[in-house]
């Protein structure tokens, strides 16, 4: 604390992110980052854009729009880019989330969330999932000024169909609703072919985890035009250059290489389907993922020692210690080797 600390800073309750190890030889399945290299496309598209250092990049980075617009069949300005989806998620509460009414979320969702509201002070009310963790769009009838979900939700893995969203559009056409992807390429279905008829639909995406770029940071909104205007704004009165030109290289090769992005991708499902079965039988009750996370708890080991005995063993998981979830873990899913090495970890303290 500083006598020179702005009156807000006081306030915040920072968000604070899963540990990134110093030493070699941890199996690392705690920040659900993809445990396969990006495509090499994108490696070589980024050797070749370092003879641009020397300038500032495009500060609309309009190839990188193009790629995703032609990619997700929508106009190149119906497509934001930021650093990374944290940054368009910020954007958005700024641009579109401050308002009287409250926005609602799950109680159970992304911790970031509750820290851009402290940030930018946004009112908002936490909507509980259900007793099997999903969330009720009926639950979401009530005064708000707007919605924001993730879908697969996050720590659940939970996802609902894209009928669903549809539904809860159709309730709230005066609201908001912003779906934030992250991982919904591990098997959800994308709310993006509703933005053509839903002029209240934001979806937020990331290039961090299905296309394993969490290192470049780059993450991207889609919605109709003025709604991709109001974070436009915000973000060039922030910071003109949010993508370098390594970042939007990069980016782009990986949404070109389309078939390396289903390889991985048809990978992390299949060693997301393994896991589930082996941690099931060694008595984990493992909610049903859509992600390349599980979240699980077992019959008769809290959650704290099952972190604490994995994190002795070099298995690092995330445990949240909050009400509602603090007997479950959430496992990234990792390789086939990296899973293996779990199960064995587990089997050695039950
Ligand atoms: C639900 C959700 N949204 C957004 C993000 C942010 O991802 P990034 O900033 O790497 O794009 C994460 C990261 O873990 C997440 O879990």
């Amino acid at each position: 604390m500083s006598r020179f600390w702005s009156p807000v800073v006081h306030s915040l309750s920072p968000y604070v992110p899963g540990e990134q190890p110093k030493q070699d030889g941890i199996v690392k399945l705690n920040t659900n980052e993809n445990p396969y290299p990006p495509s090499p496309r994108v490696l070589a598209a980024i050797a070749s854009a370092t003879d641009r250092l020397r300038l500032y990049p495009d500060p609309r980075a309009s190839r990188l729009r193009e790629a995703i617009a032609a990619r997700y069949q929508v106009a190149p300005d119906e497509v934001f880019v930021g650093n990374g989806s944290d940054e368009v998620l910020a954007h958005t509460f700024q641009a579109l989330l401050q308002h009287d009414a409250p926005l609602l979320f799950p109680d159970i969702t992304y911790s970031f969330y509750p820290v851009y509201c402290g940030l930018y002070r946004v009112r908002y009310q936490e909507v509980p999932l259900d007793a099997a963790m999903r969330v009720q769009i009926a639950d979401y009838r009530r005064p708000c000024s707007a919605i924001l979900l993730p879908n697969p939700n996050a720590p659940t893995g939970i996802a609902l169909p894209r009928d669903a969203i549809e539904a809860l559009l159709a309730e709230h056409p005066d609201q908001l609703v912003v779906i934030d992807e992250a991982y919904v390429d591990f098997g959800a279905e994308s709310a993006v072919s509703l933005v053509a008829r839903h002029d209240n639909l934001l979806v937020v995406q990331t290039f961090s985890k299905s296309r394993a770029l969490a290192g470049l940071r780059v993450g991207f909104a889609i919605g109709q035009r003025p709604l991709i205007e109001a974070l436009e704004r915000v973000k060039d009165s922030f910071n003109s250059y949010p993508l370098d030109c390594l970042a939007i290289a990069g980016a782009v090769a990986a949404i070109e290489d389309d078939a390396w992005f289903r390889e991985t991708r048809q990978h992390i499902i299949a060693s997301r389907e393994s896991l589930v079965a082996a941690l099931s039988e060694l008595g984990f009750e493992v909610l049903p993922s859509l992600a390349n996370f599980v979240f699980a708890r077992h019959r008769s080991r809290s959650g704290a020692e099952l972190a604490a005995g994995l994190r002795q063993r070099e298995v690092l998981v995330r445990h949240f210690q909050k009400p509602r979830i603090a007997d479950y873990l959430r496992i990234t899913v990792g390789t086939e080797e990296q899973c293996g090495r779990l199960i064995a970890a587990v089997r050695n303290m039950i």
